[in-house]
């Protein structure tokens, strides 16, 4: 049986910590798929579709990588698409104890599901998806912290407006 891993989060914009462990991952499980969700208390600042599209881009050359989006319940998603390991990065003491109660609950919810946790490499240990989007907007530059093919987008949306000439 081929095992089915899924690496999930928000990806609002997806960052080079994220692709770093989307790689690592890959190379772990024969199938790896990124299921891009929804978390209840955030209010994301690119679509759904958007979100997907941007991994997609990123992850273009891993060839066993699927990009897919979700509402609902992660159990339900691993349930609907043969999941059995739920991939997750870990960053800091605070997200063990997040990250550990979720994969408590979601193996309550759905027994065949384990959570393996990845540390991610020391030099992106402290990035966030909201730090980029601050960094973006105050005209940081974000070349190293984002996918080549998220940079653009990212700039768009978030980038300083040059003041116009008169
Ligand atoms: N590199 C860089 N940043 C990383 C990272 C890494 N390796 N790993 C995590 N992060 C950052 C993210 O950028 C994000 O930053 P932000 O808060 O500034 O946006 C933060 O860590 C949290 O990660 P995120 O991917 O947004 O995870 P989340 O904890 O919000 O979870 C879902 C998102 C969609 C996976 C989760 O809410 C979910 O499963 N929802 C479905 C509903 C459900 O089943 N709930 C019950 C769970 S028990």
């Amino acid at each position: 049986m081929t095992v089915i891993a899924a690496y999930s989060g928000t990806f609002d914009p997806p960052t080079l910590g994220h692709l770093d462990i989307i790689e690592r991952a890959s190379h772990m499980f024969p199938k790896l798929i990124v299921a891009v969700g929804l978390n209840p208390s955030k209010r994301p600042a690119f679509t759904l579709e958007e979100r997907c599209e941007l991994v997609q881009r990123a992850a273009a050359e891993l060839k066993n990588v699927e990009v897919l989006g979700f509402e609902g319940l992660v159990v339900d998603f691993a349930r609907e698409n043969g999941v059995t390991v739920l991939v997750r990065g870990v960053r800091t003491v605070g997200d063990v104890d997040y990250e550990k109660q979720m994969a408590v609950m979601n193996r309550d919810l759905y027994p065949a599901l384990d959570t393996v946790m990845l540390a991610p490499s020391p030099k992106y240990a402290h990035l966030s998806s909201s730090l980029v989007r601050e960094l973006t907007h105050l005209g940081a530059p974000v070349g190293k912290l984002v996918p080549k093919a998220v940079a653009p987008d990212l700039l768009e949306r978030f980038g300083r407006r040059k003041p116009r000439k008169a």
